[in-house]
């Protein structure tokens, strides 16, 4: 069976970005793929972080995991910090990788544009997230279209690993979605909808109650215009929100453009906020219900334990190759 691996930050409020783009995905998975889902929280303090804030975002991620429909009997789930290996391999990457490659990083450029204090870890996080993906020698990683340059970076460090020291890690393929890769803001279809926006408007988190989610949609911003027709460059709002539909409905953008031809945006788009609802809806009472058991510290342990064997041994291995005295 391949491997899929991916992770989520637990930076803020999962979005319906986060859910479109990857945690949707991660579900359909599971049946084919031998997986390992986590909760990348070595990565969120890349940024400053309350320490309440990350405990109870950490933990609601893991909750949002399962809510979603993630088997822990199927897939692995666990918290990146609890699994060691990642941080020892992270620093084994670091060695081989360049200035130049992690400075021509979108992300970094974008999370670093205009502070005067940079900080190392924001700099070195995609060695990390190499780390995450090489240290189970993942051969998938479903993920939106904002982590594809992270992923060439991986198999970058990969292959130049193996050229060094012989072939050992694979070699992992993206796994992008063909609608859905990019879920924009509901305030500006220039920026992808984000969890860090300040404007809570911008995003639907994945808990946010129905009525919220009605309000946000209404407030959306739509293209001048009445079409409900899909052309991101001519319609980049109103494509953005049939987007959505099409993904919570499960239906193609045509079949969302055919449904809505002749209407307008307004009736359009409170048919979304309710497909959203309804999307939702059972995940929110499934997530409540898991976090009012507290069954989730069992279930991430046991995540831990699990996987900690493979990822230990890839370590040794790579620290083998690479020179290093093994304890004996
Ligand atoms: P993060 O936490 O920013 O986002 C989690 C996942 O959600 C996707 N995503 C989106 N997809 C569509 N539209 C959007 N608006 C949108 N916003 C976010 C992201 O592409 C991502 O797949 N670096 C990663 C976390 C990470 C990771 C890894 C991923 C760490 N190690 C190893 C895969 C493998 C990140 O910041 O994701």
């Amino acid at each position: 069976m391949k491997r899929v691996l991916s992770g989520i930050q637990p930076s803020g409020q999962l979005t319906l970005g986060n859910y479109i783009g990857a945690l949707q995905n991660f579900v359909k998975l599971q049946h084919t793929h031998e997986c390992y889902f986590m909760v990348v929280d070595l990565h969120a303090i890349t940024v400053p972080q309350d320490p309440a804030a990350l405990r109870e975002q950490t933990e609601s991620v893991a909750a949002l995991f399962i809510a979603a429909g993630i088997d822990p009997a199927k897939a692995n789930i666990f918290i990146q910090s609890h699994v060691s290996a990642h941080s020892e391999l992270g620093w084994l990457l670091t060695t081989l990788s360049y200035m130049g490659e992690l400075e021509r990083m979108t992300q970094f450029k974008d999370k670093s544009a205009g502070k005067d204090s940079i900080g190392t870890g924001l700099f070195v996080y995609p060695t990390l997230m190499a780390a995450d993906i090489l240290v189970y020698n993942a051969d998938l990683v479903p993920v939106g279209d904002d982590q594809k340059q992270h992923l060439e970076l991986t198999r970058d460090l990969a292959q130049r690993f193996n050229a060094r020291y012989g072939e050992y890690f694979t070699i992992p393929d993206p796994y992008i979605p063909e609608v859905g890769a990019r879920i924009m803001s509901l305030d500006d279809a220039s920026k992808k909808m984000s969890k860090s926006n300040p404007n809570p408007g911008s995003f639907i988190a994945l808990l946010d109650p129905p009525d919220v989610i009605r309000k946000k949609i209404s407030r959306a911003t739509t293209d001048s215009g009445k079409e409900v027709r899909f052309n991101p460059v001519e319609k980049p709002e109103v494509s953005n929100l049939m987007s959505i539909y099409a993904l919570c409905a499960d239906m193609t953008l045509q079949q969302v453009e055919q449904k809505f031809e002749g209407q307008m945006y307004g009736a359009f788009k409170k048919d979304l906020a309710e497909q959203v609802v309804a999307k939702l809806e059972p995940l929110q009472t499934r997530y409540h219900e898991i976090r009012q058991s507290g069954e989730i510290h069992a279930i991430l342990k046991q995540g831990a334990e699990r996987v900690a064997e493979v990822a230990d041994k890839t370590v040794r291995d790579v620290k083998e190759r690479m020179g290093f005295v093994l304890p004996r």
